[in-house]
């Protein structure tokens, strides 16, 4: 009986850690897709598919890390008026909008490629 009720307690641990080990996940890329919305958006669409000068970066997560990502985002805010206000985010911002570009996937193979 004993034994029973601390693996059911353990299991309980352990389901509330996986839960907002997910949670935490969740929340990261919810608040990413907001800051991606307000700073990326308008030159890389909010689907990430890019357009005109913007590239898609759908799987750029893949290929460059967050700070190599927050790097280069923070350049353009040098280069371009319009995306100053790229200066105002921080580590963690960019850490977020990563989490969000990772729930991206291809829909579909793009016939350009
Ligand atoms: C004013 C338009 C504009 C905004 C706003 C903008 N970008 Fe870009 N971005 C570009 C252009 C144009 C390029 C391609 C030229 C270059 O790489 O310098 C680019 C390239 C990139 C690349 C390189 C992709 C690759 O495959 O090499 C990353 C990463 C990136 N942007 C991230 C971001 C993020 C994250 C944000 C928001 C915080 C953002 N950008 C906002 C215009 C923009």
């Amino acid at each position: 009986m004993k034994k029973a009720s601390i693996g059911i307690a353990v299991a309980a641990a352990v389901l509330l850690l996986a839960q907002f080990a997910i949670t935490g996940t969740d929340a990261s890329a919810r608040r990413g897709k907001e800051l991606f919305r307000d700073q990326c958006a308008m030159c890389h669409r909010l689907d990430a598919k890019g357009m005109c000068m913007a590239p898609s970066l759908i799987g750029v997560t893949e290929r460059m890390s967050v700070k190599e990502i927050a790097a280069h985002a923070r350049k353009i805010a040098d280069e371009m008026m319009c995306a100053r206000s790229i200066k105002t985010l921080t580590d963690k911002d960019f850490a977020d909008i990563a989490a969000y570009l990772r729930t991206l996937k291809p829909s579909s193979p793009d016939p350009m490629e």
